[in-house]
């Protein structure tokens, strides 16, 4: 019994086991692979232990390997990782080319580099060849056109890898996907009959790879047609060539997308081929011209498909929407920046499968239709930047139940919809500044559940914030309500106004410009950007300290009546690149802790009462702005700014009681641009050094605007407008506030101190500089000779001084003088003749008993005998009459189309200059008018006085 047991257990048992070993064995990994497999991962970098589960002898058991369940071999290597935060770096080592029976391989995305092995030729059963988004580097291997049973081949960004030919690609005859966008194909000549030779080729992604063009001659010669389905070549400054290539070489092709190229025109039909034949077609961003309409088909003959079309930014001639009626298949319709004019006038009730509509920035005008009502599947609607007038109402937005986004900003549309309207769509971007929503805050809103966009700027809102709003507002990550009546307080807690998406660099809440009141609420942590100028709130800053703002690094608070001294707690402002808190009641001492802002680019404190002395700011390394002017700040000029600051553009101590001298550290701020310590007690001469200044001294020098764009939403940014700085500056003896231009100025004020001793020759080396105050001071000795040279000035002024002596001659070379002021100084002789300098009044030239000429009514006459001696003989024998009225016509001829030369030339050659004189420096053209209607007056008398 025993043994029959026993005998039995034995036999089941040996069955068992032989059928384990059986079926473990089908499975069972070869030693070779598994061999191979332990090399590959040797070669690899595996930071987060992904392939933790790679050891042991079954290596068909590992991570992304498969075998064949007959052989054991290894077919399959798949390491691509939908955790992005997972990725192996290091290299492919060569052992791979063990694995004989491959017939998937994929690495996408993650971060290997080195070269692709060139053995990888010798997997000849490889179907699948799947490299893109790694680091690799070097050729593409020659040896792939070996791989006669490959079907997908994607090296896609991998940004260093070039491709010197080719020509194998015609091997490959199974090949059906190729993806190379981001691989340097700019030695490939020939691609095109490289590319027209791949018979099975069905999708073709070139994207990005500094193709050659293609040489239309070569067109006809290639015979050969693919069954090309997918063509992408975006981003490679293809000219109109490559359309002819495209309509040789497929005939079946689906979906186009050449934009952002160099196209300035389409073949004759291709719109006929094209538009009737394809589901997608994008030619945006290039040079087309000529009439959107000529890039429509006249009618399609057969069915067709069209589901995306995207025209956008290109510089068509303006004309009116073309009729787009056919394309009753239509999802996407992209026309932004087509100088489309007219009225809005697409035929809606064709279009019922549109889903986004894009039609903004051009000169739309005329009321929104009411058929747009029927587009019961629309989710993105941007009309933004358009002329159109009119009101939006409920026919409008009634039937659009599917609408997330509803851009209509810039337009003078006027929301008309009833206080108690429950729209039947959840948007999550409404955009409509400069719309009419106003007076009364729009209620519909209310059942806005998901709004993570909301700008309301310039519209008309004459209100308080509704309750509910604070429940709508805490899915927001951008809100803009500025330049509005709304009045009221905010709520107190950081519950109420708080920006959802924690890690989100695009938390904006911008109240600016209205009536708010109260004190500062309380925000969240996670804001980037807080924007209360410009309203009513009072009290002080303390509420600042109870959060830690970490990602908060726009600040502000300007143009209120925040009182009281400053919270020393800005360690905790982490993240701040701009501080502003000008024009409020703030004082008591610049906390110490405002020189742990690291991050800090620009701080405005002008306009309040701050007293005490600067704090030692030396780890603000990447100040470029500061403004503390207009308070009561005193002690001595600090050298440190001149030593540790060296990015600094602006420096303002404007209107304040600082004593001392001017450190010459200050010289050693290459980048200064604006250097205003007018208005207090400053002693001591001018530096000489001030000349080392390189950003005055040096007209090459790189200026630029000192904007602070927000990232993100970076597709539209012209709505969600940059972060602006002001800085109060005299200019033309006024003040006035200067913002985007600032970092194209170039000022030195020093007036109103007691500085003494004489103006430094050096000065005239400032040859950048278009603004030069050293009025109200003690200065003594002449107007260095070489004035002239400082050919950019517009604004000069030496009032109030002792200067004596002549004008010396080269002042009439300062052709772009709009403002001068000499006057109160001890100046003589004949005023210098030029275009500019008589057209000044004689306030200009008062108080100085010496000067005489024009403007001053006091004529010149010989016994005028200047205090120093020298008289220039020939000038002076010569009748004084006769020579103001000779001199003066030609100096004026050669002062205006010198001045007008100089003025276009400079304007041609340096953009930036050109920009900047263009935008803001109105007044040359003002300057050019007024010497023209001199020019002519003068010359029309004299040609009546001649004849
Ligand atoms: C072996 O693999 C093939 C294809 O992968 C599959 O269809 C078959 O079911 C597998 N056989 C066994 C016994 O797992
Ligand atoms: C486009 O097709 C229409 C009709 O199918 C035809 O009348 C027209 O001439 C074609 N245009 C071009 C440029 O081929
Ligand atoms: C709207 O979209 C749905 C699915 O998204 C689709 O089934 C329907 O056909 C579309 N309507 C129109 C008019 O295209
Ligand atoms: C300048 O300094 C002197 C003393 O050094 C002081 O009396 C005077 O009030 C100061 N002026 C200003 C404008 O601060
Ligand atoms: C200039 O210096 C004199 C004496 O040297 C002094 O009396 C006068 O106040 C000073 N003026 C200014 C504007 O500093």
């Amino acid at each position: 019994m025993f043994n029959c047991r026993f005998s039995l257990f034995c036999v089941l048992t040996v069955l068992c086991i032989s059928l384990c070993v059986r079926s473990s064995n089908m499975n069972k990994c070869v030693e070779t692979d598994n061999q191979a497999l332990l090399k590959l991962k040797h070669g690899f970098v595996d930071g987060s232990h992904i392939l933790s589960s790679w050891s042991g002898e079954d290596c068909c058991k590992w991570k992304g390997i498969s075998c064949n369940n007959l052989t054991g071999r290894v077919n399959r290597l798949d390491l691509q990782f939908s955790d992005y935060s997972a990725q192996l770096e290091g290299k492919i080592d060569s052992s791979i080319c063990e694995l004989q029976h491959l017939t998937f391989l994929d690495v996408s995305f993650n971060d290997l580099q080195g070269e692709i092995p060139k053995c990888i030729g010798s997997l000849t059963q490889l179907i699948e060849l799947k490299l893109p988004g790694n680091e690799f580097v070097g050729s593409v291997p020659r040896t792939l056109a070996n791989l006669s049973n490959l079907q997908n081949l994607d090296l896609r960004d991998n940004n260093n890898l070039v491709a010197n030919g080719l020509e194998w690609l015609s091997h490959l005859s199974n090949l059906r996907y190729l993806g190379l966008s981001n691989v340097n194909l700019s030695r490939v000549v020939d691609w095109p009959s490289s590319i027209s030779r791949i018979p099975s080729l069905l999708e073709l992604y070139l994207d990005v790879c500094r193709l050659p063009q293609v040489n239309p001659k070569s067109i006809s010669h290639l015979n050969s047609s693919t069954s090309l389905q997918i063509i992408s070549f975006t981003s490679n400054e293809l000219d109109s060539s490559i359309l002819s290539w495209v309509l040789n070489v497929s005939k079946v092709f689906t979906s186009l997308d050449l934009s952002h190229n160099s196209l300035h025109s389409v073949p004759d039909g291709f719109a006929n081929i094209t538009l009737c034949q394809v589901k997608r077609l994008s030619l945006s961003h290039n040079k087309l011209s000529g009439q959107l309409s000529d890039y429509l088909p006249e009618s399609c003959s057969a069915q067709h498909d069209l589901e995306e079309l995207d025209l956008s930014h290109n510089p068509f001639s303006s004309g009116p929407l073309p009729d787009f009626s056919w394309f009753s298949s239509l999802k996407r319709l992209s026309l932004e920046y087509t100088n489309v004019v007219g009225q809005l006038s697409i035929s809606f009730d064709h279009l019922r499968s549109l889903e986004d509509l894009d039609v903004s920035h051009n000169q739309l005008s005329g009321p929104i239709p009411y058929t747009i009502g029927q587009l019961s599947n629309l989710t993105h609607l941007y009309l933004c930047s358009n002329k159109l007038n009119g009101s939006i109402s409920e026919a409008h937005l009634s039937g659009l139940s599917r609408l997330k986004t509803l851009d209509v900003s810039r337009n003078s549309l006027s929301f008309n919809l009833d206080p108690n309207w429950v729209p039947p769509f959840q948007l999550g971007w409404l955009s409509a500044s400069s719309c009419i929503l106003g007076p009364q805050f729009p209620t519909w809103l209310k059942y806005q559940r998901k709004l993570r966009v909301l700008q309301l700027s310039n519209t008309g809102i004459k209100d308080s914030f509704p309750k509910w709003f604070w429940n709508i507002s805490s899915t927001l990550s951008y809100l803009n309500v500025s330049h509005n009546k709304l009045s009221g307080v905010l709520p107190k807690s950081s519950e109420s106004i708080k920006t959802e998406h924690t890690r989100d660099r695009n938390n904006i809440l911008d109240f600016s410009f209205n009536n708010l009141s109260g004190s500062l609420p309380i925000f969240s942590s996670n804001l980037y950007v807080l924007l209360l100028s410009n309203n009513m709130f009072s009290g002080s800053l303390s509420s600042l300290c109870a959060i830690s703002p970490v990602s908060l690094a726009f600040l502000d608070l300007s143009g209120n009546i925040l009182a009281g001294s400053l919270p020393d707690c800005w360690e905790k402002f982490k993240s701040l690149e701009v501080l502003n808190l000008e024009n409020n009641n703030l004082s008591g001492r610049i906390p110490k802790s405002f020189g742990t802002l690291r991050k800090i680019k620009s701080m405005h404190l002008n306009n309040n009462n701050f007293s005490g002395k600067i704090p030692s700011l030396t780890l603000c390394k990447s100040l470029k702005v500061i403004d503390f002017g207009d308070n009561i700040i005193e002690g001595t000029l600090p050298t440190w700014v001149g030593h540790n600051l060296l990015d600094l553009i602006v420096f303002s101590l404007r209107g304040n009681k600082i004593q001392g001298t001017i450190p010459t550290s200050l010289c050693n701020l290459l980048f200064l641009q604006v250097l205003d310590l007018s208005t207090n007690n400053i002693t001591g001469e001018i530096p000489q050094c001030l000349s080392r200044i390189a950003a005055l001294s040096n007209m090459e020098f790189q200026r630029s605007f000192i904007l602070y764009f927000r990232d993100g939403y970076s597709d539209d940014t012209s709505s969600l407008p940059s972060i602006e700085i002001t800085v109060m500056l005299a200019w033309k003896g006024q003040n006035r506030e200067f913002w985007k231009n600032l970092g194209l100025m170039t000022i030195i004020d020093l007036s109103d101190n007691h500085l003494t001793g004489g103006i430094p020759q050096s000065i005239t080396k400032l040859v950048a500089l278009i603004g030069l105050n050293l009025s109200g001071n003690n200065l003594t000795g002449f107007i260095p000779n070489d004035i002239g040279h400082m050919k950019m000035l517009e604004t000069f002024d030496l009032s109030r001084n002792h200067l004596h002596g002549r004008m010396p001659k080269s002042f009439s070379n300062l052709s772009f003088l709009s403002y001068m002021n000499l006057s109160f100084n001890n100046l003589s002789g004949k005023i210098t003749v030029s275009t500019q300098l008589q057209s000044f009044t004689a306030a200009s030239y008062a108080g100085n008993i010496g000067l005489c000429g024009p403007p001053l009514t006091n004529l010149c006459s010989e016994d005028v005998v200047p205090p120093y001696g020298i008289i220039d003989k020939s000038d002076s024998n010569e009748d004084e009459h006769e020579l103001v009225d000779i001199g003066f016509y030609i100096s004026l001829g050669l002062g205006f189309s010198a001045g007008f030369c100089g003025v276009c030339g400079t304007l041609i050659i340096k953009s930036s200059w050109r920009h900047a004189y263009f935008q803001f420096f109105n007044h040359i053209n003002d300057w050019i008018y007024v010497t023209i209607i001199i020019f002519w007056v003068t010359m029309k008398r004299k040609f009546q006085i001649q004849p």
